[in-house]
């Protein structure tokens, strides 16, 4: 029985989208057979958005039960209720206009930048805390587009003695980078780009970009960064220059963490 819940939590970490989907289902067979037997035995109907709640709330815990990663709570609550609302009632417009308000806030450098929004894998970070706990103590860190600064604040947690900025120019999520990081004394958080930031001040900077900036992101730290420091990229290589070293993540997006030494 161990075995088993371990190797569904193993498949919760390649998988989540399979599991999540095995959440939904079997929360809507569950709902289904209960209505069923509800209209059988009383006269009581329940409406479709309170079933479709209630299966919300059971695929989230089923979800959370086999493991899914915390923010997979809300989709898996969310995802039937949701399908509800907007397939059946009459919005008013403006709530498509917030919605896509909130989406451009959310993912403001996929157009001119070519970075959507995606987050650290909870793999890749504890690779990362392992590569960090190689450097010299006091070490400076910069997360280059930080998004909400879960991984960097987690770092800054794990690494109290060094000094941890993350940059970001996406409003949202520099926001809620902001309000995160603003009581973690060794972490900084500036709304600035990424192109604009000068690496000269660290021993290490990261990133989880996009093929599109790397050749240029390549030239600039070979341009800033003292000899010896270190660039990461998650999953994203720099064309024609292969990394130093490599970290395999085995998990379902298929990331590694390439890392070179800057020669300076
Ligand atoms: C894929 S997300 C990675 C978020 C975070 N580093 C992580 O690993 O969880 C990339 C982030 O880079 C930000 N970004 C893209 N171009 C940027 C730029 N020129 N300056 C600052 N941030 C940028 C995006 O807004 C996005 O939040």
């Amino acid at each position: 029985m161990g075995e088993k819940i371990r190797g569904i939590r193993r498949l919760a970490n390649q998988r989540p989208a399979l599991l999540a989907l095995l959440a939904q289902l079997a929360a809507i067979a569950l709902i289904a057979a209960a209505v069923y037997l509800l209209t059988q035995l009383s006269p009581w109907r329940p409406s479709a958005l309170a079933a479709g709640l209630v299966q919300g709330l059971l695929a989230a815990s089923f979800g959370h039960w086999l493991g899914l990663p915390r923010w997979w709570w809300w989709l898996n609550l969310g995802f039937v209720p949701g399908l509800l609302l907007f397939s059946g009632a009459q919005l008013p417009s403006w709530v498509f206009l917030l919605g896509f308000a909130v989406l451009l806030v959310l993912n403001w450098n996929s157009l001119g930048e070519r970075v959507p929004l995606y987050l650290t894998g909870s793999r890749s970070r504890r690779q990362l805390a392992a590569l960090l706990a190689r450097q010299p103590h006091g070490f400076s860190f910069v997360d280059l587009g930080c998004g909400p600064a879960g991984t960097l604040r987690g770092l800054a947690r794990q690494f109290p003695a060094a000094r941890f900025v993350g940059v970001e120019t996406a409003p949202l999520p520099f926001a809620l980078a902001w309000l995160r990081c603003r009581r973690q004394p060794n972490c900084e958080i500036r709304y600035q780009s990424l192109w604009r930031c000068d690496l000269a001040a660290f021993d290490v900077a990261y990133c989880f970009l996009s093929p599109a900036p790397m050749a240029a992101l390549w030239a600039k730290a070979c341009a800033e960064m003292p000899a010896g420091a270190t660039l990461i990229s998650n999953t994203f290589e720099v064309p024609d220059v292969p990394a130093d070293e490599q970290v395999e993540l085995d998990d379902w997006r298929q990331s590694r963490l390439l890392i070179w030494r800057l020669p300076g």
